[in-house]
């Protein structure tokens, strides 16, 4: 039923693949990969270009000649009429198709790509809680205050375990699985500890997690207690806590699961396909992203790259970042070191997902912007609790450190550098339950101080809908209507 045109010219990875969409028997998720990821992957040091096999990668994923990090790298890819290469039209045609698939697999949005992250032994040992395919959403109201017609929101949040951590944590849970692991490890701001937990229950894994103490959402902690995770809080902030798990992880067999694996950010690539897919293949022209350990704008970039590079889009998006302003060490990277080196911050925002100081992947994150041509600037406290509300107005809501994007937006857009006619994507990276008390004292007026709010007071009053103690009778209930109209 979907035999031609040919996915790829090496004939062994076509017949598997033509298994995979039912012209033969179909296969049980356990055979899925045979000859398709068989060394299709390896890892490229991005500091030195050093390149070893994913399974000599050390304990932390830092190369041992420079000590960067490394990406994912399909060297197949490389060669214009390559065996390994795969073709652009065949698999556009297959992932759509995959939507009405009856296998397992495709019902997730990371692994309906399987294609383009040949990173497993055997697709049998996915994990998958069927992340992904989230949907994109046009904002209308912002879109409308901006002066911009073609303005979405991808929302991540609306993955399983409400952020978009769960597309990359399907992807290094796989590895770690495949690979024998019996316990999985991550330093967090929350969002990364309650996807680990979740996934690694579902791998029969234990979990250890690593979290700064009173630092994150109650949301955030709620689930990786409920998941069964080892929960450590410390007396130290996120960077801490990635410095001291690292030292574990070269002393004890736990897989290290933070954004410094590179099988994470294979499977955080795949929003890049489905945004893709969603405009037809014509590629928006800016993308927003919230820039914290600066994993997911490497990753996003990385996903955009590799669809430019196989043919599958006519060109990348710009892609911007944008950081809180009291955690903002790549916006002065950039600014003052071209991005060449990065001094780190004490980190300080309540948006606590991206209170993060000494990003690790922030070289990679840096070539995604530069080579796009996008931008990476700072919000304050005031600008993302409005930008929060406002994406709240619009029946979505979203995390803190997701709602930096629209704060971001409204300032490009001031600085001339984004024009009305230009389609925005801004990725929407948590739900609006994750932290809930962050919400509340936005609406009950306690959330900013004095000087944050200071010259914003009227628009921020004009966003409050604190919750109104009233008599229990219909003319206290309608009063209550009176002012609200429109
Ligand atoms: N948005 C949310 C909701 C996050 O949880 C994070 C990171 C980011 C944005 C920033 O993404 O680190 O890839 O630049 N949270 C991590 C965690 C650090 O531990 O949950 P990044």
């Amino acid at each position: 039923m979907c035999i031609n045109p040919p996915l790829y010219r090496n004939k062994k990875t076509q017949t598997v693949i033509l298994r995979i969409c039912g012209a033969a028997k179909p296969p049980s998720a356990g055979n899925l990969s045979a000859g398709m990821s068989e060394n299709l992957h390896q890892l490229r040091c991005f500091g030195c270009g050093a390149r070893i096999s994913g399974v000599d990668a050390s304990p932390d994923f830092r190369c041992a000649d420079c000590g960067d990090l490394f990406e994912v790298e399909y060297p197949g890819w490389g060669e214009r009429k390559g065996p390994d290469r795969p073709n652009p039209g065949a698999l556009k045609w297959l992932w759509r198709e995959r939507r009405c698939s009856a296998e397992g697999l495709d019902h997730s949005g990371v692994w309906r790509f399987r294609e383009l992250l040949p990173i497993l032994e055997s697709f049998g040992n996915a994990v998958t809680l069927r992340e992904g395919n989230t949907p994109l959403y046009h904002l209308p109201r912002a879109a409308r205050r901006l002066g911009i017609d073609q303005l979405y929101a991808k929302h991540q949040g609306m993955n399983p375990t409400g952020s978009f951590k769960d597309t990359g944590m399907t992807a290094a849970m796989s590895v770690a699985k495949e690979r024998g692991f019996e316990w999985v490890a991550c330093a967090s701001t929350g969002n990364t500890s309650a996807s680990m937990a979740a996934y690694a229950t579902r791998a029969g894994l234990k979990s250890l997690v690593l979290i700064p103490d009173g630092k994150i959402a109650w949301g955030k902690l709620s689930q990786a207690m409920d998941y069964g995770a080892v929960t450590c809080q410390l007396k130290a902030d996120f960077d801490g806590c990635l410095t001291l798990l690292t030292e574990i992880v070269n002393e004890a067999p736990i897989y290290l699961l933070n954004s410094v694996n590179p099988y994470r950010l294979e499977g955080q690539k795949t929003p890049a396909f489905e945004i893709a897919e969603a405009f037809d293949w014509n590629v928006p022209d800016h993308l927003i992203v919230p820039g914290g350990n600066l994993g997911n704008s490497s990753a996003l970039g990385k996903g955009f790259r590799e669809m430019h590079e196989l043919g599958l889009v006519a060109r990348m998006p710009k892609i911007s970042v944008i950081q809180a302003a009291g955690a903002n060490p790549l916006v002065r990277s950039l600014a003052e070191h071209g991005g060449k080196s990065l001094e780190p911050v004490e980190a300080h925002t309540r948006a606590t997902a991206i209170r993060i100081g000494n990003p690790a992947s922030w070289r990679k994150a840096a070539r995604a912007i530069q080579e796009t041509g996008g931008w990476c600037l700072d919000v304050t406290e005031a600008e993302i609790a409005i930008a929060k509300a406002e994406i709240g107005a619009e029946g979505l809501g979203c995390e803190p450190a997701s709602a930096v994007t629209l704060a971001g937006l409204k300032k490009l857009r001031a600085e001339g550098k984004i024009a009305s006619s230009e389609t925005v994507v801004l990725v929407l990276t948590g739900h609006s339950l994750k932290d809930a008390d962050y919400t509340i004292d936005f609406h009950r007026g306690t959330l900013l101080t004095a000087d944050e709010s200071a010259g914003r007071e009227a628009e921020i009053v004009s966003l409050q809908r604190n919750a109104q103690v009233v008599e229990a009778t219909p003319a206290a209930v309608l009063a209550a209507l009176k002012g609200r109209a429109g």
